[in-house]
């Protein structure tokens, strides 16, 4: 129960980020969302440890791969975006975990020769509407733990698009 209700407030944040943007044109002091905002729902996740709840998003080309199978290895072009708040109860409903806070968002995006020696990943984040590639060092880090995914080119989301 407590994973459906966690998964609707996502879906439900991720659709309603558009009508957040709105809201933040006037106000400086909230974050300014990239090219993701247009972007489909990949999944939903829950970090346990670090307390956020987090959105993750695809362009077209990835949506279009989960949706038609074809993501083992994604294909050129995918760009996978995560998007993370800390985690908060509902005001009105104390067992549904909803976003709160924004704390950032992340990036893979699939250029196998650009980025060969991170498999075919740069690892990226954006900063306001700019999507800022991270440099070797951090792009090592971001790898690593990635790594037990190889099997899935280094992809930990599995698509939920039923
Ligand atoms: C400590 C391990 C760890 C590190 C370091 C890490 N990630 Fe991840 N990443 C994960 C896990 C686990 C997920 C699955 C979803 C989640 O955690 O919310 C994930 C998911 C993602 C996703 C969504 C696609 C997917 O694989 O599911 C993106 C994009 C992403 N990470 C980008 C980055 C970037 C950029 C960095 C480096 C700045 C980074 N990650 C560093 C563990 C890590």
């Amino acid at each position: 129960m407590k994973k459906t209700y966690i998964a609707a407030g996502l879906l439900a944040a991720a659709s309603l980020l558009s009508v957040s943007l709105a809201v933040a044109e006037g106000a400086a002091e909230k974050p300014v969302h990239g090219e993701y905002k247009d972007w489909r729902v990949l999944g939903v996740s829950h970090r346990l440890d670090k307390k956020y709840v987090r959105s993750i998003l695809g362009n077209d080309v990835a949506i279009n791969a989960a949706r038609s199978g074809k993501t083992a290895p994604w294909p050129e072009g995918t760009i996978i975006a995560k998007l993370s708040w800390k985690e908060q109860t509902h005001p009105n409903w104390p067992n549904a975990v909803v976003p709160g806070e924004f704390a950032g968002a992340e990036a893979m995006v699939k250029d196998s020769k650009k980025f060969a020696e991170t498999g075919g990943w740069g690892f990226a984040h954006w900063e306001g509407t700019k999507l800022v590639f991270n440099d070797k060092e951090k792009s090592a880090t971001c790898f690593a733990c990635h790594m037990p995914m190889k099997d899935h080119d280094y992809v930990y989301t599995a698509p939920s698009l039923q």
